[in-house]
């Protein structure tokens, strides 16, 4: 199994591992473990946010290796739509996350294309995203950083933000499945250069007993869970998948096993079509943020 392989260079000297460990919902304990766990199989990123409550957790599992291990960890985390209220306050969010990390970030994201307490429709969102990224390029110049970008952002918010930003963002971080192939959105991140990355590959789980994900897995010869991992990696975007059990990380894992990528997209590509008809999405939902 190559790791060198699934690397993206996403911005100026930063590459970010395409295989990522989620940890949404993992918490103290289970949360360290977890971390300790996907690092020990081999995942050299893991994704936290500040909404997730762990980024402590992810701090000290990350310490609890060796140096020159937790060293070469790629670590992203995400700015809250609560802490969007002005820059100063989204500043000091990005202080707040090296702060509970213990160490500066690799990438740090606007995690949903506004601010919470507001209605979908509110003209506040825009100057939330506005002042948000200022705080972004801000952090980024003083090295509280080494990459920054977005989260969730649909087509109308990425306009709007590369026609402001002086630094362009070097991810969206998106939900991004067989099921929601976002084809659209993902064509015109890879118009402008940004790297589309993935998240919920198994659709919160949801989509592991389907058939048609079955015989897809059968056929480029992984489980069902890696096939689906595979499946974002084949679409040329990274992806986040989390475990909080050992043995499924490690599973998870196998997704980047070498295998002929031709035959995995055709393969790929069959799925998508199998779902042609029946697009679900299994989180939350940015397109009516104004
Ligand atoms: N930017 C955003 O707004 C956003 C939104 C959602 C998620 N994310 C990120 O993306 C990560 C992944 O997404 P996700 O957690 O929503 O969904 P996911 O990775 O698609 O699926 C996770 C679910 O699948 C189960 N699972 C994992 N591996 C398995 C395997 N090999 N066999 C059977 N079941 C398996 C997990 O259960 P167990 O834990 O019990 O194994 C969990 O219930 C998150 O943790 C988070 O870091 C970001």
């Amino acid at each position: 199994m190559s790791t060198t392989k699934w690397t993206r260079a996403i911005a100026p000297g930063i590459t970010m591992p395409m295989l990522a460990f989620g940890t949404y919902r993992l918490r103290g304990e289970t949360c360290r473990d977890a971390v300790r766990d996907a690092l020990r199989c081999g995942f050299q990123h893991v994704d936290t946010a500040s909404v997730y409550g762990n980024e402590r957790d992810v701090g000290e599992a990350l310490r609890a290796c060796h140096r020159e291990v937790s060293e070469r960890i790629f670590v992203t985390s995400k700015i809250a739509p609560s802490e969007m209220r002005s820059e100063e306050e989204a500043a000091a969010a990005i202080a707040g996350v090296n702060e509970r990390l213990g160490r500066t970030p690799d990438l740090v994201l606007v995690h949903w294309p506004g601010r919470d307490k507001e209605s979908p429709d509110s003209e506040r969102h825009r100057d939330a995203r506005r002042w948000t990224w200022r705080a972004l390029e801000n952090a980024l110049k003083m090295g509280q950083c080494r990459a920054i970008g977005v989260s969730n952002y649909e087509l109308s918010h990425l306009r709007e933000l590369l026609q402001f930003c002086d630094v362009k963002p070097a991810v969206n971080q998106i939900e991004l499945h067989a099921r929601f192939p976002q084809t659209e959105l993902r064509a015109f991140c890879e118009s402008v250069g940004v790297h589309v990355v993935g998240y919920s590959p198994l659709g919160v789980g949801a989509l592991l007993d389907d058939d048609r994900v079955k015989a897809y897995a059968a056929t480029i010869g992984l489980r069902p869970a890696p096939a689906l991992v595979r499946w974002t990696l084949s679409m040329g975007a990274s992806v986040v998948v989390k475990s909080s059990a050992a043995e499924r990380t490690e599973e998870n894992f196998t997704a980047i096993s070498d295998l002929d990528d031709d035959f995995v997209h055709e393969a790929a590509e069959k799925l998508e079509t199998a779902f042609a008809s029946e697009r679900v999405k299994f989180c939350w939902n940015p397109s009516s943020v104004r």
